[in-house]
């Protein structure tokens, strides 16, 4: 059985991500978040405001201890408010840092840990943006975050080739532009808090935006190839 753990179930990439895995009856999802509609004998949902630290620390990893791959699909993320700096409340400031940065940090450590003795297949799939390298303005909080989780899966990266540890890895992947809700919250901004706005009108205007489907279709193949490739590591502890 392969065990997946993918925050932000609800809507959007990460819904559309759980769906297409539970086609496969040897896959068992665990959503985090606020809420999820899904209805699965191999899902389950695990309450947790990514906003809240608290919540995220008492979040506690299952043992999974005859799983073939364990993988954490750090998906959910948010926007937040849409402002020039010096115009942000600074509550929904640190919560959208949270969700998109700290809350991933958390559980990837936690998930590092916990599955430590785990000679399996250990994926982590940081969902990262084109934000992350591009300085949109009203955008700060998005930007930043999603550049330090890119940095952060980078030193993680680092570590396991570091520690020799052939069954984790970690990735950071900037999924495109996707037709969610979030990109409609993009287009609703005012033109004052974000300039270029016109430019994602026209990219939903022409056709361009990808669907969830695809997407999360994209960033299983890459899972899977991930996956494959820790699985031809021969584990020689096991067999001394
Ligand atoms: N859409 C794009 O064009 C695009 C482009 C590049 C990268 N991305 C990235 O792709 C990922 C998915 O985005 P999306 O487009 O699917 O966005 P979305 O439709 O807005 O969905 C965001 C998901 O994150 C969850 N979430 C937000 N705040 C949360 C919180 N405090 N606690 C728990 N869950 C929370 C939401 O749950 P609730 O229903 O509880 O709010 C929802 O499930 C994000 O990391 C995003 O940055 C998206």
């Amino acid at each position: 059985m392969n065990i997946y753990y993918i925050s932000g179930t609800s809507r959007g990439l990460g819904r559309a991500i759980a769906e297409e895995l539970l086609k496969d009856s040897n896959n068992f999802v665990i959503g985090l978040g606020r809420k999820s509609e899904i209805s699965h004998s191999n899902y389950i949902h695990k309450y947790v405001d990514l906003a809240d630290l608290d919540q995220v620390r008492r979040f506690r990893f299952g043992d999974h201890l005859k799983a073939d791959t364990v993988t954490l699909i750090n998906n959910a993320g948010t926007l937040g408010p849409i402002k020039y700096a010096g115009e942000i409340n600074s509550i929904e400031l640190i919560e959208a840092f949270n969700v998109n940065l700290i809350s991933p940090a958390l559980l990837t450590n936690d998930f590092i840990r916990d599955y430590k003795a785990l000679h399996k297949p250990k994926t982590i799939v940081n969902i990262s943006s084109g934000a992350s390298v591009n300085a949109y303005d009203g955008w700060s909080i998005y930007c930043t975050s999603k550049a330090g989780i890119n940095m952060y899966t980078d030193v993680i990266k680092n570590e396991a080739k570091i520690r020799k540890d052939p069954f984790l890895k970690i990735v950071a992947v900037a999924p495109g532009i996707i037709e969610t809700d979030m990109q409609s919250q993009i287009r609703s901004a005012s033109k004052n808090d974000f300039s270029m706005i016109d430019k994602f009108q026209e990219i939903k205007d022409s056709g361009q935006l990808k669907s969830a489907q695809v997407s999360a279709l994209d960033i299983l193949k890459f899972v899977a190839e991930i996956n494959a490739e820790t699985a031809s590591f021969v584990d020689i502890r096991d067999s001394q």
